[in-house]
């Protein structure tokens, strides 16, 4: 009796050790090469389980923060988030090694964006970033109907803000409604691809008005986002004209200052554009 009293103690003390240490699991091998049964240890990974990487980087897993079609995010502590590779190791589209490009290119943009830890960050594996306490995707409000505890004016205005943010830019690679998070204060720029086309001539479009799902917002709201865009492009194009002098000379210099004083009455004329296609 006193054995089988003896074994019962001893497996609980087990099980409540595994659940306070967790399991631990190494999801490469060796640099860059995934270890066997990684998508099933990924789909299975517990709180408190460690993932072990070819480089001995160990990070212990508090929850899974979210999942989109090729990333499982992990929040790992300290204010710090993983990004991991949910794809098949074949699949180069959407790498973590994209994500980083696309960082390069947006982390000083003003667009708020999540920032990405590259000197913790061994990109064929994993990538450490900045954990959002995300409430909702701008996904969720516009195309799932999600009803938030804040005031549509109040979504609605930061969107602005956000929108506002992107204006020099052309296009933003994967740049849709679920890649964009509430923080609570703002929205913010989650994920993104490597693309990013920064415009080179004022009268290009607009990222955020080719934004998929863009039709999907309000209305009025699009008149407002595309005018107040307009608007910002317009100061730029005035503001950018005092530095354009005619250098006196004919060829490529004239035709630039020709080519960028057409382009004031063009944006004046300009009627919205309202949808995304
Ligand atoms: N830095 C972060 N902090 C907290 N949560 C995050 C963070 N990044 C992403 N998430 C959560 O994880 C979800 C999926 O992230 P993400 O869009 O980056 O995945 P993905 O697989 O790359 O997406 P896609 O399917 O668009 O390619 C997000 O909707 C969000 O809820
Ligand atoms: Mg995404």
């Amino acid at each position: 009796m006193a054995f089988v009293k003896f074994r019962a103690l001893f497996y609980l003390i087990f099980l409540v050790a595994s659940q306070a240490f967790g399991a631990s699991y190494q999801l490469f091998s060796e640099p860059g090469v995934r270890a066997r049964g990684y998508s099933g240890i990924l789909q299975n990974l517990q709180p408190n389980d460690q993932i072990v990487f070819s480089n001995e980087r160990r990070f212990t897993v508090y929850r899974v923060l979210g999942e989109g079609g090729n990333t499982l995010v992990l929040d790992i502590g300290d204010g710090k988030a993983l990004r991991l590779n949910t794809r098949p190791s074949n699949y180069k589209q959407f790498s973590l090694s994209w994500y980083v490009e696309g960082y390069s290119k947006l982390k000083d943009s003003g667009i708020p964006i999540v920032k990405v830890f590259l000197e913790e960050s061994l990109p064929s594996e994993y990538l450490v970033v900045e954990k959002i306490p995300v409430e909702f995707t701008l996904d969720q409000v516009l195309v799932e109907g999600f009803q938030s505890p804040y005031k549509t004016e109040t979504l609605y205005e930061a969107l602005l803000d956000f929108a506002m943010t992107t204006e020099r830019y052309a296009g933003i690679g994967d740049l849709k409604p679920a890649q964009i998070g509430w923080d609570g204060k703002k929205w913010i720029l989650l994920d993104w691809g490597k693309t990013v086309v920064q415009k080179k001539w004022y009268l290009e479009g607009f990222a955020f008005l080719d934004m998929k799902y863009f039709e999907k917002l309000p209305e009025e709201f699009r008149v407002l986002v595309h005018s107040r865009l307009v608007a910002l492009r317009r100061e730029r194009c005035i503001s950018n004209l005092r530095f354009w002098k005619w250098n006196g000379k004919g060829g490529h210099g004239m035709n630039e200052y020709r080519e960028k004083s057409r382009e004031q009455p063009r944006v004046i004329l300009e009627s919205p554009r309202l949808t995304s296609n």
